[in-house]
């Protein structure tokens, strides 16, 4: 019996299917390649020396999603697909809802109809909205503050009112905090698509040379140094909390906890812009700029719950964070010019 993998080429994706190959996981994979690469998939084969059933597919198509369960014998998914930009999401709210929303609903109408009962979700601190304290727990109040969120909490309430409906499924909602970083080989990591607007990717193209200007967004904020204050996770350890998730769901009859995956350590922009300047022996050329919309000051995970009921403990530090990511784009850097 195999895992389904959702968006399995994406970054949390891909590095998520190293880690379930490594553990021993059979796995089905399907993609659609809107915001990753196929070369992400020859990474995972490369890293593993395993191979894995992949369909480039669209979650939209609901005859390609059935074709997939019809075909192998899936006894759980993880769904990683979906769109992901904040920005995009609040001037197209519609294309947001409408993907994220209906790939979902044929996804969970498609388990029904072959009796697949156990679902892992992609959520997203977002679902926070602006948390009035810190560390975030998650029975933390929840809200959303833009379209993507509202998505991921759409999502998250259908999955708490399906298993009160139907208490023989198994939902584990992950929340996943600021993913950053690559497999140390170099071979997979963050590869998006068009303009990027988190953190650590534009970080990177200043660093590469591809963009002229790196600002930090706000350093009036009431922290320490003035910087926003985020918890970033190596994605080789998120991944990791996703086969520590499967295993949960396989182990429980069934349920809908939610588990926070961060490191439960603040860091601010400017220390992890620092970080990466030292580690990598880059001069960033960073300047301050205005705050950007919508940041909250301080948002950082309490993940012991993660670690109680999954075993799962981040263990990577922003050194290795901002070593990695670095390292992967100049090795797909050189693939390119090579
Ligand atoms: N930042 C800069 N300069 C930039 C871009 C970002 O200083 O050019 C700062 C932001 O102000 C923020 C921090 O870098 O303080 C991180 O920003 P990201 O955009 O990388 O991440 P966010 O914390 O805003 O968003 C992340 C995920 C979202 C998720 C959100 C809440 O990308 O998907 O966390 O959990 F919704």
């Amino acid at each position: 019996m195999a895992v389904l993998v959702s968006g399995g080429a994406g970054f949390i994706g891909s590095h998520t299917c190293v880690e379930l190959l490594n553990a021993g996981e059979d796995i089905v994979v399907f993609d659609n390649f809107y915001n990753s690469n196929p070369k992400a998939l020859d990474g995972i084969r490369k890293i593993t020396g395993k191979d894995f059933k992949f369909y480039e597919a669209d979650m939209l198509e609901m005859a390609e999603v059935d074709k997939i369960f019809s075909e192998n014998d899936i006894e759980q998914v993880i769904h990683f697909a979906g769109y992901k930009c904040v920005p995009e999401s609040v001037k197209h709210p519609l294309k947001y809802y409408s993907n994220n929303l209906r790939g979902t609903f044929n996804i969970l109408e498609t388990m029904k109809k072959y009796g697949v009962t156990k679902f892992v979700f992609s959520s997203s601190a977002t679902v926070y909205g602006y948390p009035e304290k810190v560390p975030v727990y998650e029975d933390f109040p929840l809200s959303a503050i833009n379209p993507y969120g509202s998505t991921k909490l759409i999502i998250e309430n259908l999955c708490r009112e399906m298993y009160a409906a139907n208490p023989q499924w198994t939902f584990i909602l992950l929340r996943y905090f600021n993913p950053v970083g690559a497999h140390k080989s170099g071979l997979i990591g963050e590869d998006p698509n068009g303009i990027p607007n988190n953190l650590m990717p534009l970080v990177l193209d200043k660093a590469m040379g591809k963009r002229d200007i790196l600002q930090i967004t706000g350093a009036d904020y009431p922290t320490p140094d003035g910087t926003c204050i985020r918890d970033y996770i190596h994605v080789v350890d998120l991944a990791k909390g996703h086969v520590a998730a499967v295993k949960k769901a396989r182990e429980l009859e069934n349920g809908c906890p939610a588990y926070n995956l961060g490191t439960g350590h603040g860091y601010s922009v400017k220390e992890i812009l620092d970080t990466f300047q030292r580690v990598n022996n880059i001069d960033l050329g960073y300047t301050i700029g205005p705050r950007r919309p919508g940041d909250a000051a301080a948002c950082y995970s309490d993940p012991t719950l993660a670690e109680k009921e999954l075993g799962w403990k981040a263990e990577l530090g922003i050194e290795d964070m901002c070593r990695d990511a670095w390292h992967f784009v100049q090795v797909r850097n050189s693939e390119n010019n090579g």
